[in-house]
């Protein structure tokens, strides 16, 4: 059976254009954009309209980099699949791409398929998996082959957690040679994790157990330093670089030095770099272990070279990382070492919305908004243009997005299943008022109309940001 929703009378913004457009939305998918008012939209019938004057019409947005029922530091990430896609679809997004997980000793396949069963089913939204490589060897080489064949195009390796997911600087030489040849996409984490471990047990020597010392063992130089390294091991093997969660302003310096010379490197930075700092890990009573997460927060004088690298496209993706732990008897499991306290912060359902007051506030304009939050990160991770746009042939997912409502953030109010807020009490301009996900209804002014299973799983191409 044909469906036809037509969203008129709104502001149409992707990375490309902002026009004042109806969209004409059939089956699942955009079918068609006319200028507001002209006979050829008007001519539009439809079962359904949504009226979306005043309003801006967005592109659903992609966050490329979530972590749903992470195992972590004896614990897991507190969003699952159902309850992090659905917050997701609250904040405006409609894909996500999360990561499986290779344990050590074991395979790809087997990381893979578990995370295709957490997933299956659950997912309110669309979604995608990067595989974590924990172990490289000739069989897990292999495999890597086989998964960029079967949707699964990127890769994260560690240069943290020895022990881990901790790959050395051969292993990840030998990845990075392999994905020269599969077109897989490596993503690195990028920290000197045995350079930070010795940090870790000197500081807890010292009797330096609040969170706070996660930021600074932690060091900014050791994240540039393993960003430099990953830069030119890429360059070694002939292969593209993706840095994840980017948040050092020397970092940001090694990826656009590396951009000038014509390297294929990208980076990705998150909101909790852009808003919040080293000033919230300092917060006192065990309150900063809300804020641990690595790369860490860093002093507020980082956050203008984040901005900056996104105005001129040496950091070209924003995503959460989104990576959820409750205060209440997770994030407690480091009170008295600081090392204890699972890494990782809740966002899923603010990106978009910190990214709209970020034009609000000037920092950069509404396309390129869009172009960070949905575009690029389609594009990288080889979603586009099914994602990322509003274009005849695109998924309809789309969100009417009204760019005056206010809104402060709070924890009592959020979707997210975590019991705390890393922007509690943060004013914000605009917000998310209907979504659509393949022409469904997920959010409908401001209820949750979708449902677990909705959300299917999306298998990817290449990247397609390579120049
Ligand atoms: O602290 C973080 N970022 N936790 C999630 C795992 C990772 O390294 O991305
Ligand atoms: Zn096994
Ligand atoms: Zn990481
Ligand atoms: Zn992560």
């Amino acid at each position: 059976m044909s469906s036809r929703t037509v969203v008129r009378g709104g502001l149409v913004i992707t990375a490309a254009d902002e026009i004042h457009a109806d969209v004409l939305i059939e089956d699942g998918r955009i079918a068609a954009l006319a200028a507001h008012g002209t006979p050829a939209a008007e001519a539009w019938t439809a079962d359904r309209t949504i009226d979306a004057t005043g309003k801006y019409v967005i592109p659903g947005g992609v966050d490329a980099h979530t972590h749903m029922e992470l195992p972590f530091g004896g614990t897991f990430a507190s969003d699952t699949f159902e309850t992090g896609t659905r917050a997701a679809a609250w904040g405006g997004t409609t894909t996500i791409i999360d990561f499986a997980v290779q344990s050590v000793g074991h395979s790809l396949r087997e990381g893979l398929d578990t995370w295709y069963a957490k997933a299956d089913g659950n997912c309110a939204i669309d979604y995608g998996f990067h595989m974590i490589v924990s172990d490289v060897n000739d069989d897990t080489l292999k495999e890597m082959d086989l998964l960029v064949e079967e949707g699964v195009t990127s890769f994260k390796q560690f240069m943290a957690y020895p022990g881990v997911f901790y790959s050395d600087d051969g292993q990840i030489l030998r990845a990075m040679q392999r994905s020269a040849e599969n077109g897989g996409l490596i993503m690195m984490h990028a920290e000197n994790g045995i350079a930070i471990d010795v940090l870790v047990q000197q500081a807890l020597a010292r009797g330096e157990t609040d969170p706070r010392y996660h930021g600074e063992v932690r060091k900014a130089l050791l994240e540039a330093e393993a960003t430099h390294r990953a830069i030119k091991l890429a360059q070694v093997a002939g292969a593209p670089l993706y840095v994840v969660h980017v948040s050092a302003m020397e970092a940001v310096a090694e990826l656009a030095k590396a951009r000038d010379e014509g390297l294929n490197v990208f980076g990705e930075t998150c909101p909790q770099y852009l808003f919040l700092s080293t000033d919230n890990l300092a917060e006192p009573d065990f309150e900063g272990s809300k804020y641990v997460c690595s790369t860490p927060l860093r002093p507020k004088e980082h956050q203008k070279y984040l901005w900056r690298g996104l105005r001129t496209n040496d950091l070209q993706v924003v995503s959460t990382d989104h990576c959820p732990f409750c205060f209440v008897g997770q994030k407690e499991l480091g009170r008295g070492d600081f090392s204890k306290i699972p890494n990782g912060l809740p966002g899923v359902e603010n990106r978009m919305d910190l990214l709209h007051q970020a034009v609000v506030d000037g920092h950069i304009t509404r396309r390129r908004w869009i172009e960070i939050a949905c575009a690029t990160p389609a594009r990288m991770f080889g979603l586009y243009p099914k994602k990322g746009t509003i274009a005849p042939g695109a998924d309809a997912d789309v969100v009417i997005y009204d760019p005056h409502a206010e809104q402060i953030v709070s924890a009592e109010t959020h979707h997210m299943n975590v019991d705390y807020s890393a922007y509690e009490g943060k004013r914000i301009t605009g917000r998310v008022e209907t979504v659509l996900s393949r022409g469904e209804l997920v959010i409908t002014e401001r209820e949750f109309t979708g449902r677990a299973g909705h959300g299917v799983y999306t298998p990817r191409s290449t990247c397609q940001y390579l120049t």
